[in-house]
């Protein structure tokens, strides 16, 4: 990976112009119990950007991501999309069918959108390429590691090609070693394919690393209380993790949620 200084030029902009964009306007969530999960939410998010979402447990950060997917409607302001494409989620648990070999897996939403078998393939084999597969086509899920299991996950929504991927706490199960490993795998990812992420998770160093933007969101009924810029430039070598400068800016964020959350 090149390895890129703090002092090289500020390259914030998103790396292609290719992903969705979002505006959220006023945006709001009351569930039918009447428990009010989001409360005025306005954010945009520009085509292409990675853009991390983190705020205590339970304020509402996943219900966001399902207002953003299209799974539920705000009950209150709106939640609007530019550009054109599919939008993929990715979970904590990588979910994936035991009976069926990594090359199926992998396959498996292009299947279920109706691909043709030609073009499955090709699409898996590069997918599995990129997320370091290559090779364990015929293995199943259960002779994988935890990191390898991730990876087949994201290998199944990267063949998809989409233009918008949801993250919810998606490196949240696996040890800290192969999270940081898959950190810099799912940056490279984006970089290559232009998609808009968004991100949400509990590890300040995750979001400052990954994202240009860090949201950081109150206690239930979420609002956002601040926006957090991350001044790196893209590709971030790994060693920026131990940086003064990044240390600093999670520093900042933490000390932002420690504000807001509940003792
Ligand atoms: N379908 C639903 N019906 C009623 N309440 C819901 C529903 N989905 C979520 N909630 C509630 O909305 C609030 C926000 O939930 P959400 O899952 O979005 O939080 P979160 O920020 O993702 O939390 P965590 O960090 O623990 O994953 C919670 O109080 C939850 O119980
Ligand atoms: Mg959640």
């Amino acid at each position: 990976m090149p390895v890129v200084t703090l002092d090289a030029p500020v390259v914030n902009a998103p790396p292609l112009p290719s992903g969705i964009g979002i505006a959220l306007r006023e945006a709001s969530m009351r569930f039918p119990s009447g428990l009010q999960a989001l409360d005025n939410i306005d954010a945009a998010v520009a085509p292409g950007e990675f853009v991390a979402i983190v705020g205590p447990s339970g304020c509402g950060k996943s219900t966001l991501l399902r207002i953003v997917a299209g799974l539920i409607t705000p009950t209150g302001g709106t939640c609007a999309r530019s550009g054109d494409g599919a939008a993929a989620f990715v979970f904590q648990e990588p979910a994936l069918l035991p009976w069926r070999t990594v090359q199926k897996n992998a396959e498996l939403l292009m299947e279920l959108e109706r691909y043709a078998p030609a073009e499955r393939t090709a699409r898996a084999a590069e997918a599995l390429k990129l997320v370091g597969l290559a090779g364990f086509e015929r293995a199943y899920p259960h002779s994988l590691s935890g990191g390898m299991r991730m990876r087949l996950s994201l290998a199944r929504v990267i063949a998809l090609k989409p233009r918008l991927l949801l993250l919810d706490e998606p490196l949240a199960a696996v040890d800290e070693l192969t999270r940081d490993v898959l950190q810099e795998e799912l940056s490279l990812m984006w970089q290559a394919a232009g998609f808009t992420a968004l991100l949400v998770t509990h590890n300040v160093h995750e979001a400052v690393y990954l994202s240009s933007r860090v949201l950081v969101m109150s206690d239930r009924p979420g609002r956002i209380v601040e926006i957090v810029d991350v001044p790196f430039a893209f590709p971030r070598a790994a060693e920026i993790r131990s940086t003064p400068e990044f240390a600093h800016l999670t520093g900042e964020v933490s000390a932002i949620l420690r504000g807001r959350a509940r003792a």
